[in-house]
């Protein structure tokens, strides 16, 4: 095997010289026996396992399970961290942080004796982190997602995770949810180990990877806790060393085609909106043109196949026992590149042939929706001149074509302070507009868009209202909620000059959103505009803040874009 294949590897351990001698010592410690360093294939295993991050806490077993893969097939495994971002622990929020992981994993790839590597992932931004840093080194790589949680239940009230949160406020008013019941409520949302068990960023993070063609067909929607996980773990392990052995390299499965195929499953299955920023930054790493337009031209007529929260009713549990992806992406063959290769080495259509639908209920067909037309709509218009996005299937439909005046809140700690005082002028009609919480503002672009409405529209049974911002969303939420708006506030976008009492038009029929102010008076407003200043001077958040692209593109660092391969310039001497 040593003599037929080039493994980077080799450039490490093959030579019997002083550095050969260092490479392979001080890896000895952990007893390996020679033939380890003789031509099998090292597979790095990127574990984002952390116990702050507590939807990935079992990756650590899941590494294990990976492990035996490998060594089944005759590779040699070496698990490595890198850092972890927790989504409901993290402060100010992940996504500062998920270009900093990039960086930790493209780094950490290329400069160790890796041939091809495993991402496990589970939350948010732990899946398009590690992608994004392999995508700039482009080995051969296979994604094992860690899987959604088990169903929640209180009370005989089926909840998920994330999903309920946004309850808890309008049950609260209501008296319904008192201190106890939060506590009993808290566990049972949670239940198991795994990721947000809703629709969420993390299952759509998981799909879109399946979807790609960069995990084995079918594991996208198995619970973490079921055992059956633990077989495509295994066979996740055996399958990245052929992957090695035949350099099927990132860049061979993630063609235009396949991050085409990304954006309509995203649109059948509900995903999230987190998904644009993110698969245009993954898309940018490894040189494939993909522009926001593309997500409305190819994914806003696709139906809503799948009833699952937060477009619809179930969790990722019953989607699973339904037929899960592999249905989905069955019903989906007319619409989809047929021969996009995935890591199995096979053309994505081939490796669904089988499925079937178990529960018509959670996954509708093509004939019968559960939604039609329920991809993202990208906006354009003076509100937003490179683009804003909606998510018709989770907004009020009523609403999709509104006026009204705004009601401005500058940043955040504004909105917290006056948006249930009695007094604010607010009505139902209203549209709330949140402006510093884009990419630089924040910084980090934290998903805050969705804010609850004021507590007495609450109180009024006021359930939507159109909702603006430059930030994002989080997967498990709802609304008539306008996000992502490019340019941000912060560096002097349109939005940046609302004020209260403007009237802005939302028409997502015909893809607008408007300011209602003449071209003069928003460039007299801009020159009278005082500049923003960012009180960041150290450090990642300086770096991030200085080097940050805007949503349409990405949001990612600048310099990160594109990459630059597995070849490390200068020895270890
Ligand atoms: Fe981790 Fe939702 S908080 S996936």
């Amino acid at each position: 095997m040593s003599e037929k294949l080039s493994l980077r590897s080799q450039e490490w351990f093959q030579n019997m010289d002083k550095m050969g001698f260092v490479h392979r010592s001080w890896l000895r410690n952990q007893g390996y026996p020679d033939d380890y360093f003789q031509g099998k294939p090292v597979i790095g295993i990127c574990n984002t396992w952390s116990e702050l991050t507590p939807c990935n806490a079992h990756l650590r077993d899941v590494a294990e399970t990976v492990k035996k893969g490998i060594l089944e097939a005759g590779g040699f495994p070496l698990e490595f961290p890198v850092m972890s971002l927790g989504e409901t622990i993290m402060k100010p929020t992940t996504m500062l942080f998920r270009n900093l992981v990039s960086m930790d994993v493209e780094e950490t790839l290329r400069a160790n004796p890796i041939d091809g590597v495993v991402l496990l992932t589970g939350c948010d931004k732990t899946t398009p982190s590690t992608i994004m840093g392999a995508c700039s080194v482009d080995l051969p790589t296979i994604v094992v997602p860690g899987g959604p949680m088990l169903n929640g239940r209180f009370r005989n009230e089926t909840i998920g995770s994330g999903s309920f949160n946004w309850m808890i406020k309008e049950r609260q008013n209501k008296g319904q949810l008192m201190a106890e019941e939060l506590y009993e409520a808290e566990s049972c949302a949670a239940r198991s180990i795994g990721h947000c068990n809703t629709m969420g960023t993390a299952s759509t993070m998981a799909v879109m990877s399946e979807a790609l063609g960069l995990t084995l067909p079918g594991i996208s929607s198995i619970p973490a806790a079921d055992s059956r996980k633990k077989v495509f773990q295994q066979i996740s392990g055996r399958r990245i060393v052929e992957m090695v052995k035949e350099d099927l390299t990132l860049s061979k499965v993630l063609t235009k085609k396949a991050f085409e195929n990304a954006i309509i499953v995203n649109a059948a299955v509900g995903g999230s909106t987190n998904l644009i920023i993110h698969l245009i930054a993954i898309a940018r790493r490894i040189g494939v043109d993909l522009k926001l337009e593309e997500f409305d031209s190819l994914g806003s007529e696709v139906p809503l196949l799948v009833n699952l929260m937060p477009s619809g009713k179930y969790l990722m549990e019953d989607f699973y026992y339904a037929g899960g992806l592999s249905f989905v992406m069955k019903q989906l063959t007319t619409l989809l590149h047929k021969e996009c290769i995935t890591v199995n080495g096979q053309k994505i259509i081939d490796n669904y042939e089988k499925a079937s639908c178990y529960n018509s209920e959670v996954i509708k067909t093509l004939e019968e929706p559960l939604k039609e037309n329920a991809g993202i709509t990208v906006l354009k218009g003076n509100l937003c001149e490179n683009g804003a996005i909606i998510k018709p299937s989770a907004a009020t439909p009523k609403l999709m074509q509104h006026r009204g005046k705004a009601v401005v809140f500058e940043n955040i700690e504004d909105y917290h302070q006056r948006v249930d005082d009695p007094d604010l002028d607010v009505d139902e009609n209203s549209v709330i507009v949140l402006k510093g919480v884009g990419p630089k503002g924040y910084p980090g672009m934290p998903e805050v868009g969705n804010v609850d409405l004021p507590k007495k529209l609450i109180e009024k049974g006021v359930k939507d209202m159109v909702r603006i911002s430059d930030g994002r969303m989080s997967g498990t939420a709802y609304g008539t909620v306008v996000l992502h708006i490019s340019p941000e506030s912060t560096i002097g976008g349109t939005l940046a000059i609302v004020e209260n009492g403007d009237y802005i038009t939302l028409d997502v029929k015909n893809k607008l959103l408007q300011l209602e102010l003449s071209d003069e008076e928003i460039q007299y407003r801009k020159l009278n505009m005082k500049p923003e200043s960012l009180d960041v001077n150290r450090g990642y958040v300086k770096l991030y803040v200085d080097h940050v692209e805007q949503a349409h593109l990405g949001a990612d660092l600048d310099f990160l874009v594109g990459k630059s391969g597995s070849k490390v310039s200068r020895d270890l001497h």
